[in-house]
């Protein structure tokens, strides 16, 4: 039976995701874009799964250097993942105007206004799509305040699938 494209894309619009902002650095070359797809993979290696767009500054990065940090934005962090929308501007410690410190493992930008965050050494590469699939391993985690609940994509109106 042919797929009804309609159905395919409020059927795929139904997984629920949260909202990150992704980050990588190779050296003054950063990339950090607010991403969905994203999730853990695997308890032992603790794998995690991403997907970022083939034409994306920050897809070229993480392919040069194998590395990117996640930051996970809390519920009322709307705003700064909004201006993560858009391309990459850094101008001193700042990226996209929110502060940043270079992640300890992997020098890729850990945003220091929110409240978790993990960093990730690529392990495999699945170019199909248009998106990069990068499954890497977490090298690194903290938490700037355990009492923030993360952002879910749905409660922000906004979608990205289908
Ligand atoms: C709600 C929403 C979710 C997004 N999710 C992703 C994603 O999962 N992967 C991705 O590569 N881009 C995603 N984007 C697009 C990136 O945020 C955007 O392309 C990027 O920040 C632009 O930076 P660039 O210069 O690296 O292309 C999403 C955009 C929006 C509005």
């Amino acid at each position: 039976m042919a797929m009804d494209p309609q159905q395919k894309k409020v059927a795929l619009r139904a997984i629920n995701y949260g909202l990150y902002v992704l980050t990588a650095a190779d050296g003054d070359d950063v990339g950090a874009a607010g991403v969905n797809w994203l999730t853990q993979a695997s308890f032992e290696p603790p794998l995690v799964v991403a997907a970022v767009k083939d034409d994306s500054g920050t897809a070229a990065i993480i392919n040069r250097t194998g590395a990117f940090a996640v930051n996970v934005l809390g519920e009322d962090q709307l705003d700064i993942g909004k201006a993560f929308f858009r391309s990459t501007t850094v101008e001193g410690d700042r990226v996209n105007g929110y502060r940043f410190e270079p992640g300890p493992d992997t020098g890729a930008p850990l945003l220091v206004d929110l409240p978790y965050w993990f960093e990730v050494r690529v392990t495999d590469t699945v170019a199909k799509g248009d998106h990069t699939i990068f499954v890497g391993e977490v090298v690194n985690a903290g938490v700037r305040d355990d009492s923030v609940t993360p952002m879910l994509l749905r409660s922000t109106g906004m979608n990205y699938g289908g």
